[in-house]
């Protein structure tokens, strides 16, 4: 098990350099998402991370709340152009110590394998179901795992986790980050949201609403907590 703030804290200061080249990604990404909320809809993202989705989603008029566990991201995001108009909350995205309801959350770019066991990934979901109003939305994004790509990590096959490095360049040279993941198939990712009482709507194999199949190497899940009758 790794600590809830080991990748942030670590990652912090280099995050948005070394994922610059996601910006057209984020920007089908807040088109997709923000397409069936109305303005000053409320938004909770869990591992906001530096607010890469959750900025420019509060530019369109959502009101948009970001868990995130890690401080150091939390400082980031408030630094950056339109960052105040994302509320930061420091928290574990496993008992977000928000009130809802919100109309959306989301859990995007791989976070919700940040978290190293099943029990918290589902206690997760759960959190995220609870906090959202009646007929509001889940969106997941996560890999496909491809665990022939897992041979220069530490792969535990039985717990589905990954302990890795990423080497980055910095300032005075390089960098070694911790890249821990514990990873899901889609089909346990629709499980963990059956579980808490969500339904599957969607399934896109990118935020440009490509198809998804055998080929995908990631998905954008979108599930809805069905109105209580
Ligand atoms: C891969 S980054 C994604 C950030 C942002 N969502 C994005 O798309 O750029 C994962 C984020 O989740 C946060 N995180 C990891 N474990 C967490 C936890 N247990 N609770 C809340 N946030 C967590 C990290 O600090 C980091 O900011």
């Amino acid at each position: 098990m790794w600590p809830a703030a080991e990748f942030g804290d670590a990652w912090a200061d280099v995050y948005d350099a070394v994922f610059a080249d996601l910006d057209t990604d984020a920007e089908h990404a807040v088109a997709a998402l923000s397409t069936d909320l109305a303005d000053g809809a409320g938004v909770l993202e869990l591992g906001v991370g530096t607010g890469r989705l959750a900025i420019p989603l509060a530019a369109t008029g959502l009101h948009v709340t970001g868990v995130d566990s890690s401080a150091r991201m939390l400082a980031g995001l408030a630094a950056k152009a339109g960052g105040d108009a994302v509320r930061g909350v420091l928290g574990d995205m496993v008992d977000p110590p928000v009130e809802g309801p919100f109309d959306l959350v989301l859990i995007a770019f791989n976070t919700l394998f940040a978290l190293p066991d099943q029990d918290r990934q589902v206690a997760c979901v759960g959190a995220a179901a609870r906090g959202l109003a009646d007929g509001g939305r889940l969106v997941v994004e996560a890999a496909v795992p491809q665990p022939w790509r897992f041979a220069d990590g530490d792969h535990d096959p039985v717990t589905q986790t990954v302990r890795s490095v990423r080497v980055v360049p910095d300032d005075t040279g390089v960098r070694t980050l911790p890249l821990n993941m514990r990873y899901a198939w889609p089909s346990e990712v629709d499980l963990m949201a059956r579980l808490a009482g969500l339904s599957r709507v969607r399934r896109s194999g990118g935020w440009a609403g490509e198809p998804f199949d055998d080929l995908s190497t990631r998905h954008v899940t979108t599930y809805r907590k069905d109105p209580t009758t």
